[in-house]
This record gives C-alpha cells, sequence and structure tokens, in this order.
C-alpha cells in the first residue's frame, strides 16, 4: 500500500474532522482547521485520501509540543504514525519535546524514543475555561 506523506499541505476542515471521527474523536470544525494552520502539520494520503495526521507546535529552537496523531483505524499497525513522528522528530530535532498521551498509548510513544516526565503539569481545557483566574 503506497502512503504518500506531506508537511504543511492544503487540507481542508471536513478532511480533518473525517480522520478525527473515524477515530472516535469529536472536534470543532470551525476552529480545528484553524489550530492546524497554528501547527506544523504532517499528513498522510492513501489513494489521494486523507488518513492520518500529527501536528507539533513548536518555537524553532527550545521546545516542541506534538498533539493530535490520528490514523484512521483501516490504516492502522502499518507504521504511519511512527513514520509522521520521525518527521516531526527530525524537523524539530535538537528541541525539547513534551506530550501528553491518552490511555493505552504511552508504549507507542516510548517505541518513537520519548520517556516519562516525572515533573510534569497541566491545566486541562475545560478546567482553564471556567478558571477564575483572579481568585488564585
Ligand atoms: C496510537 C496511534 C496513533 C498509532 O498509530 P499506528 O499507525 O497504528 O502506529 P504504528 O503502526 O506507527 O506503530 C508503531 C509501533 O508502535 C506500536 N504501537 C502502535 N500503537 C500502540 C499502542 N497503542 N500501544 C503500544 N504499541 C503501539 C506498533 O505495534 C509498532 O511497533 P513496532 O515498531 O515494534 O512494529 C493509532 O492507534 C491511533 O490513531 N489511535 C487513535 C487516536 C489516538 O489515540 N491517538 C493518540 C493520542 S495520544
Amino acid at each position: 500500500m503506497e502512503i504518500v506523506y506531506k508537511a504543511n499541505n492544503i487540507i481542508t476542515g471536513v478532511e480533518l474532522i473525517n480522520v478525527f471521527k473515524s477515530a472516535g474523536w469529536n472536534k470543532n470544525p470551525e476552529d480545528i482547521l484553524d489550530a492546524f494552520k497554528n501547527s506544523y502539520y504532517v499528513t498522510a494520503y492513501h489513494n489521494d485520501t486523507l488518513v492520518a495526521f500529527a501536528r507539533a507546535i513548536s518555537d524553532g529552537y527550545h521546545y516542541t509540543g506534538i498533539y493530535d496523531v490520528i490514523v484512521n483505524p483501516q490504516y492502522q499497525k502499518k507504521g504511519i504514525a511512527k513514520e509522521m513522528m520521525k518527521m516531526l522528530l527530525r524537523k524539530f530535532k535538537g528541541t525539547y519535546f513534551f506530550l501528553s498521551y491518552t490511555e493505552g498509548n504511552r508504549d507507542f510513544y516510548k517505541k518513537c524514543g520519548f520517556e516519562d516526565l516525572p515533573t510534569g503539569m497541566w491545566i486541562d481545557r475545560e478546567k482553564s475555561f471556567n478558571l477564575d483566574i483572579d481568585s488564585l
């Protein structure tokens, strides 16, 4: 099966949403395309159909975050996600890489060279939306 990989190519919100949906993820079609355009993203195509993507937000020198690594289930276990991760690791080589993973995916990222971070913290999206910042 020939998979074609691209980076920061022209994509549509509908293509993105279709891949998210295939993996059971719901995203807002109104902001997801903008979010990708504000990121460095890599894509994977089979017969001109978007089947997978991954994206990074980086300052280009020090810090890179990896987000939304998604492969359509029909195309999983073929090395596509690892190849996309390699593209991001090459692009931002020499920076710190950070990510958070969903249940069951830790060992995939281990295979991509990631190690557990004992000193990480975060605020989840819903909490940051509702957070009373002035009362902190
Ligand atoms: C997680 C995901 C991106 C992996 O994509 P994939 O294309 O199937 O992964 P690859 O085929 O590139 O796998 C590379 C290696 O990691 C292994 N691997 C893949 N998913 C794994 C998992 N969840 N746990 C452990 N190992 C995993 C593969 O067996 C393969 O091992 P190998 O190199 O020894 O053969 C994919 O399952 C997916 O899209 N899941 C739904 C969305 C999601 O949860 N994304 C991650 C959010 S944190």
